[in-house]
């Protein structure tokens, strides 16, 4: 390949001159700022050396990149930056005056014009991706309290793990993670969890939604065609299993949790059982822990009637343990995965003990789906990040992650309680259920209350920032005579704004 021609003019200095890109893109050093000048698509759409210079400049004065009264480098500054004569930019500079763009007074060199107006700016962009609503009080279930994130303890983790990993950490590497992590969380999860894994069949992932996502593509390639779901649930994990192309089909809850002995059925109604796509019913997503939202523990003969479905059908059982270190008045209830670790896939989070911003999750997966699920993380970001996996790593196996959650179950125990103690005395009609373990409680109004959607409108006139019960709704028809109810995320204020995000609750419901 030919190399592009130099145009004539005099030799960049190497002293002087920023290193020059291919074809004439000079970096504007004079400005200190990152403006640049491309002459090269110009010059290859036919335009002669000055008018290329003429149209970039005019385009830079127009869009407002250079402002008025800016001041331009010398006719010879910018012919050597640019390895062009010095000719051509004088040339290039006086049309630019004559049209009004520059001004030019001897002794005070090139400026841009002070007439020359730039473009309107460009219309804000909106994303509403990920937009959260606001308001004076954040009672949004899902998100723990930011202001209890062990910044020290992270931070110290970070420092330790940083300074004892080896140079090939900072490669590219497995899509399983890092050893370290899945070495540390194997352990981690057996002893609080009663999790049965090893690292080998440890997966770590950006947050749960991205594990529920390679998860439901996996099962699809696998030929499932529909999944169960619980009759309440999250809708954006709903989202992902639909976007996987998986149908869906909603199981009733009761206070037992979702009725999973109804999974055998489901399974042999194949089309029409449920929303979307037709096909095998391969897996059941659930969160045994804690049913979310309603808060229900599963019983053990459900846990027990849903892994007898997945041996009997070639089904998973996909067990959402998104809160599971957070339980205050029984015994821990110990991970369902124990029950099969060949059927049931275990996924836990970061996103309530740590922060949702990590975006640090994990599952333990069957010996038949680790393959598959690396294949498809590989596919999707080749890994998580690094760092984060060594200081997470770190701050389980230095204790620290132990002793941070022991602390925010105290502080979360005193909010419930609070919370219940509030409405007990100042809307006592209410019921409050869900609250042996998580972040959240619902809160139910008897018969003859305001519907939930007047409801919800009266809480987000004072201020409050919460979901109704029927937004988790999984079909219209998984809950027909639900009470009015609100998902009450009482962890996520921060200390100070907690007492008056209860005063303005409990004035809503008083009433209701
Ligand atoms: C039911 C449930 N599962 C899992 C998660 C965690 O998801 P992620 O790890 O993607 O933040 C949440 C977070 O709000 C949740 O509510």
């Amino acid at each position: 390949m030919s190399r592009p021609r130099t145009p004539p003019g005099p030799a960049p200095s190497p002293h002087r001159s920023p290193p020059r890109t291919a074809r004439g893109t000079a970096p504007w050093t004079a400005f200190g700022g990152d403006l640049h000048l491309d002459l090269g698509e110009r010059r290859a759409a036919g335009a002669g050396l000055r008018a290329a210079l003429e149209d970039a400049l005019r385009e830079a004065v127009q869009d407002g990149r250079l402002a008025p009264d800016t001041r331009l480098p010398s006719s010879r500054a910018l012919g050597e930056d640019l390895g062009i004569a010095r000719n051509t930019v004088v040339e290039a500079y006086g049309q630019l005056t004559a049209e009004g763009w520059l001004s030019s007074r001897r002794g005070s060199g090139t400026t841009v014009a002070e007439r020359a107006a730039p473009r309107p700016a460009a219309r804000p962009v909106e994303v509403r991706a990920g937009r959260r609503p606001t308001g004076r009080h954040d009672l949004l279930a899902g998100r723990p309290d930011l202001s209890l994130f062990p910044r020290s303890a992270w931070l110290a983790s970070a420092r330790r793990a940083l300074a004892v990993a080896p140079h090939e950490a900072f490669d590219y590497g497995s899509p399983l993670g890092r050893i370290e992590l899945r070495r540390a969380l194997a352990g981690y999860l057996a002893r609080v969890r009663g999790v049965r894994t090893d690292p080998d069949r440890l997966l770590i992932c950006s947050g749960f939604g991205q594990g529920l996502g390679l998860l439901a593509a996996a099962l699809r390639g696998r030929g499932a065609g529909r999944i169960a779901v619980e009759g309440y649930g999250l809708p954006p994990q709903r989202d992902t299993l639909r976007a996987a192309g998986l149908g869906l089909a909603p199981l009733p809850l009761d206070c037992s949790g979702a009725r999973t002995d109804l999974l055998a059925e489901l399974s042999g109604a194949g089309e029409g059982a449920g929303e979307g796509a037709g096909g095998r019913l391969g897996a059941v997503l659930l969160t045994p822990a804690h049913q979310f939202p309603t808060g229900a523990a599963l019983a053990a003969d459900r846990r027990a009637a849903a892994v007898r479905w997945a041996r009997g059908h070639d089904g998973y059982v996909i067990e959402d343990d998104y809160d599971g270190e957070f339980r205050y008045d029984r015994q821990p209830l110990g991970a369902m995965q124990a029950l099969d670790p060949d059927r049931v896939v275990y996924g836990g989070t970061a996103a309530k003990s740590l922060a949702p911003g990590l975006r640090l999750a994990w599952l333990a997966l069957p010996d038949e789906l680790v393959e598959p699920v690396a294949a498809l993380k590989e596919a999707a970001d080749t890994m998580s990040p690094v760092t984060d996996q060594l200081t997470f790593a770190e701050l389980i196996t230095s204790g620290r992650y132990d002793r941070h959650v022991r602390r925010c179950r105290l502080h979360y125990r005193r909010r419930r309680d609070l919370l219940v103690a509030a409405l007990a005395e100042r809307a006592p009609r209410v019921r409050v259920t869900g609250i042996a373990a998580g972040l959240h409680a619902v809160l139910e109004l008897p018969p003859g209350s305001l519907p939930e959607a007047e409801l919800m409108d009266r809480a987000r006139a004072a201020g409050l920032v919460l979901t109704g019960l029927g937004w988790y709704l999984a079909g219209r028809n998984a809950a027909p005579d639900a009470a009015p109810a609100l998902v009450v995320g009482y962890a996520t204020p921060p200390d100070h704004a907690f007492p008056a995000a209860l005063d303005a609750l409990c004035e809503v419901l008083r009433t209701a």
